[in-house]
């Protein structure tokens, strides 16, 4: 009898998850590249169809986005892109900014030592130095196939051809016009005022693009281009010198990887605090039933706040570039650590983020980053997230070479307990210093079930990258969503501080918010219309590929 009930058991957990889903977005028989823009994810693929692998599709399609989407792809700002070949072999880069040698940890502080507004996110001073052309040289000389030249050539036709303005981009060239103007005058490429269906050539980027296609890596670090940002960048008042641009490079790094049930999850390592909070979280949740809770129920909101609100106090203290600093990633990532983190824990009442430590601060959130997922013909797998931070950078755009700088130096924290863009506050781990690269929440990641690839994910969204990655991954293993369903879902968020759980608004029901204010938790639906912009790949059983293009953009899968 026993033996009976324990094979019925069994069969009913099998059945369970081997349950399929239906899946609602693009599905592709076995390439795919989801992105920001069709322009770009049409590139990517393209690159594939011509032989390429998912690295020289990496490459076009970050070149492509700096071109098509130039309110966060970029040449001039950096990223991080987590990988795994068919082989299983995983790995990191890092190409994010560094700080220019002339920094100072108090650069951004009057002589009263309080911290001077808009100096860290809108002057030449907020731009750290440039990191992804460097990213996509080290991606193709260890793991390209197709010469450089092929793999710029249709981008640099795209800046040539042009860019047709989408309604979301007409939004953001709009929203952002005075700021636009301020920086770089009214007759600049950039400070029209773009109506949907306009196109933009990018004629100054293509000439760029193409040195960069003939010369290589120097030509942005050491070359013509190099001396031209130097001398643009000097004018406006910045401190990056030749000598920065030249020292520059990505670095690999071992991915953070941990299991979550039967899945093993590998994303970026410091200085991105992504996959160090994404497996505290994740290893925090692990022992409640979030499938029984239920998506976006009660207790699942709780559980999951909890455990963001511990970890977000963690990474403000901890977290920095484990280049200057000693990140304790081992025992952050302690499951014994993590069980004793959620020992106060109780559903009857929200912990206030005081008790977990102090600050006060607000916040701030946007989509001003831009995260792309690429599976190859050969089954290799790439997640990238690249950023010029503020939504165009600091807005500084430099006309002769075509493109704008990051205002990357805002993501230190350039005074402890001082909130950053994000409501981000941070402690000396994160303090500015030389060649220092500044703590990020980028958290591109590959997930594998039972040994094999299984999700491609990332987004943007400042703080809120994580708990967008976290709960797309929920949405799909405990709640059985498709993977464009669960890009698609509503979102929330909490990072310890401000003591509030953000909401997308006009998404949760009242009934439940005020279950939450009851149980003290403080709501706010007001600023932030949007949660994260997921761009994401899920591989069906059958082998085939889903994309999940986020509905909340002009995100767009392509595949064959
Ligand atoms: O690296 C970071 O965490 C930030 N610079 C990312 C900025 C971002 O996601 C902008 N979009 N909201």
């Amino acid at each position: 009898m026993k033996k009976i009930y324990l094979l019925m058991t069994v069969c009913f957990l099998s059945c369970k998850t081997q349950k399929t889903i239906a899946p609602t977005g693009l599905v592709a028989e076995k390439a795919m590249v989801v992105s920001a823009r069709e322009e770009a994810s049409q590139i990517g693929t393209d690159i594939m169809k011509q032989g390429g692998n998912a690295f020289d599709a990496m490459i076009a399609t970050e070149l492509a986005l700096a071109v098509a989407y130039p309110y966060a792809g970029n040449i001039g700002g950096g990223g991080f892109m987590v990988y795994r070949k068919a082989s299983g072999e995983i790995g990191s880069l890092d190409y994010r900014e560094k700080a220019p040698l002339a920094s100072t940890k108090d650069m951004f502080l009057d002589e009263k030592g309080n911290v001077i507004s808009g100096k860290s996110t809108e002057t030449a001073l907020a731009v750290g130095i440039p990191g992804t052309i460097a990213g996509i040289f080290e991606v193709h000389k260890k793991f390209g196939t197709l010469p450089i030249e092929t793999l710029l050539k249709l981008v640099i036709e795209l800046a040539e051809r042009g860019v047709i303005i989408t309604e979301n981009q007409e939004k953001q060239f709009s929203n952002f016009r005075n700021e636009l103007m301020k920086a770089n005058g009214e007759k600049s490429l950039v400070s029209k005022a773009y109506k949907e269906n306009d196109t933009i050539r990018y004629l100054a980027l293509a000439e760029t693009l193409k040195r960069i296609s003939k010369n290589g890596k120097d030509e942005f670090y050491k070359g013509e281009t190099a001396r031209k940002l130097v001398d643009y960048l000097n004018k406006k008042g910045g401190i990056i010198t030749m000598e920065d641009l030249a020292k520059y490079e990505a670095k690999w790094r071992a991915p953070i990887t941990f299991n979550y049930k039967n899945l093993k999850i590998i994303s970026m390592s410091p200085p991105s605090s992504g996959g160090v909070c994404l497996g505290q979280i994740m290893t925090m949740i692990a022992p409640f039933d979030l499938k029984k809770f239920g998506h976006n129920s009660l207790e699942s909101i709780q559980v999951i706040t909890e455990a963001e609100r511990r970890s977000y106090a963690d990474r403000s203290y901890h977290l920095g570039d484990p280049d200057f600093v000693k990140v304790p990633v081992k025992s952050l990532l302690d499951e014994k650590y993590l069980k004793e983190r959620m020992q106060d824990f109780s559903f009857e009442k929200a912990t206030k983020s005081a008790d977990v430590s102090k600050g006060t601060i607000s916040v701030y959130e946007s989509d001003e980053t831009t995260h792309y997922s690429i599976v190859d013909p050969f089954g290799n797998a790439v997640s990238a997230t690249t950023t010029l931070n503020g939504a165009f950078g600091s807005k500084l755009y430099c006309e002769e070479l075509g493109f704008f700088l990051n205002n990357e130096m805002d993501d230190f924290s350039s005074k402890p307990g001082f909130a950053n863009s994000y409501g981000l506050v941070g402690a000396e781990a994160n303090s500015i210093a030389p060649e220092k690269r500044m703590l990020s929440s980028m958290t591109p990641t590959i997930v594998e079930k039972d040994g094999k690839l299984s999700m491609v994910v990332g987004t943007p969204g400042g703080s809120t990258i994580i708990t967008s990655v976290l709960q797309t991954i929920l949405n799909v293993y405990e709640f059985d969503m498709s993977i464009q369903t669960a890009v698609n879902a509503p979102r929330f968020h909490h990072q310890w501080l401000p003591d509030e759980v953000i909401f997308e608004p006009n998404s949760f029901s009242s009934t439940l918010l005020n279950d939450l204010k009851r149980k003290g938790y403080i709501i706010n639906e007001g600023n932030t219309p949007i949660i994260g912009k997921v761009d994401a790949i899920l591989v069906l059983p059958d082998g085939k590929l889903e994309g999940g293009a986020d509905r909340r953009g002009d995100d767009k899968a392509v595949g064959f």
